[in-house]
């Protein structure tokens, strides 16, 4: 074993949904290595999104260059204010006795997602990285998903209970491999074996719409605004599972997800039992190919859907249709889960991502993942949905690995960069 080095990392993201930077402080090459997550800062542009309707990629970007500077500025003030003079904000970034001297790597999620967001955020850090004279890190976004479980059972911050005090030792969860990892988010549903801290490999993927993106073209569907996968487990509380809708690829000989066919089958439900005198029957629809109507309606922003396609839905309808529909995806993804972990021996499932904010979804794999005898982790809700603390640990971990950072010429953004 190396002798014991520390580390600090400075991790800056910009995804679709929010501009986040972390520091995060550890040691690498210890018996024992451990880290604690300094700052941890995420400006969501969430409220952009309901606005337009969606994430429309240009404001997207914008919103990123304008938030970016203050967001670095904060975890950086945050991260060092009790350990440094008290250096005006202003003066965070800048070279030359300032906060940024003090970490050792700027680490920037390189992709996949949207190209003009990624660039924000890429071309930022390497400025940065420039300014200073710091190695730089590129990390996979999903890679950030995947050892986001990680942070709570190995490191050294504190996790509060809903008491207010923080978890004790044998409150956290313990991990141990090989870890059977699901990733459900907007972009992606992964299911990935990983056989120690620094392999891992993917067993399938989705061939469609990913979870997230089912979760949120049907809310739109149900005329809910984005995003919809909270919208849809708040409406399916109050709802029963009184449709059968299909369970896509369930029964499949492997461990690839499919959801278009689950968010059309919701679609012809709505049209078919409530149908609207003034929109053009299903028939006509598929004179041009009905999937890609489908999917052209789905992507008008602004547009009610809901108003156009269905008449008047009853509120419990509502709450059944999301819960029939929030179903049929958690049993999906609870089966498959279950299955890659026994045939890969695993005795650990975790589960991330934003969909893993999904309570029925916590729940159900966690008393699938008791009675088949497996330890089940899964974030706290804040490293679940995207932020910048993951894409730190992500980089913390690479470290541990023996990755070799990377001077800022050699990043750049890839959007559609495969785990
Ligand atoms: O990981 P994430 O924050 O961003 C991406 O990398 O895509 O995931 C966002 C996705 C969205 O599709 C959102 O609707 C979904 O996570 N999501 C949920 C819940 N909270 C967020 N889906 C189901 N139930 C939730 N409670
Ligand atoms: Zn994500």
């Amino acid at each position: 074993m190396n002798k014991s080095r520390p580390v600090t990392i400075l991790a800056i993201e910009t995804s679709c949904d929010e501009t986040a930077a972390s520091v995060l402080r550890g040691s690498v090459g210890a018996k024992n290595p451990t880290f604690t997550t300094l700052s941890n800062v995420v400006k969501s542009q969430m409220k952009l999104h309901v606005k337009m309707g969606g994430v429309v990629p240009e404001a997207n970007a914008r919103a990123h260059v304008r938030s970016i500077r203050p967001v670095v500025e904060k975890a950086l003030s945050d991260a060092f204010s009790l350990v440094t003079c008290h250096l005006p904000a202003r003066r965070s970034l800048g070279v030359g006795g300032s906060l940024v001297t003090k970490v050792d790597y700027i680490a920037v999620t390189a992709g996949p997602g949207l190209i003009a967001s990624l660039l924000v955020g890429v071309e930022f850090a390497k400025a940065l990285a420039f300014a200073s004279s710091k190695p730089m890190i590129a990390v996979n976004h999903m890679e950030g998903h995947l050892y986001s479980p990680f942070g709570e059972s190995i490191s050294n911050t504190q996790f509060l209970i809903s008491n207010g005090k923080p978890k004790t030792k044998d409150q956290r969860p313990k991990i141990e491999f090989p870890i059977l990892s699901m990733i459900v988010s907007g972009g992606h549903t992964l299911l990935v074996l990983q056989k120690n801290e620094s392999h891992y490999q993917v067993l399938g993927s989705t061939v469609d719409d990913a979870a997230g993106e089912a979760f949120d073209k049907v809310a739109k569907l149900l005329g809910l605004p984005y995003p919809g996968g909270p919208e849809i487990s708040k409406l399916a509380e109050a709802g029963q599972a009184t449709i059968q809708f299909p369970r896509p690829m369930i029964h499949a000989p492997n461990f690839d997800f499919s959801f278009s066919g689950l968010k059309t089958a919701v679609l012809y439900h709505l049209k078919e039992t409530y149908p609207n005198p003034s929109s053009p029957p299903l028939g006509e629809m598929s004179r041009f190919g009905t999937e890609r109507v489908i999917e052209e309606k789905l992507q008008i922003t602004k547009q009610n859907l809901h108003s156009y396609h269905f008449g008047h839905i009853p509120t419990q309808d509502k709450a059944n249709i999301a819960r029939s529909f929030e179903e049929a995806v958690v049993d999906v993804l609870v089966t498959k889960a279950i299955r890659a972990a026994k045939k890969y021996s695993c005795k650990t499932i975790s589960l991330a991502g934003g969909v893993a904010a999904n309570k029925r979804l916590r729940t159900e794999l966690n008393l699938q993942s008791e009675i088949n005898n497996l330890q089940f982790v899964v974030p706290d809700i804040r490293l679940c949905t995207d932020n910048a603390e993951m894409i730190a640990l992500a980089s913390y971990f690479k470290l541990r690995a023996g990755y070799k950072p990377v001077s800022f010429q050699k990043v750049q953004a890839d959007s559609s960069w495969e785990l």
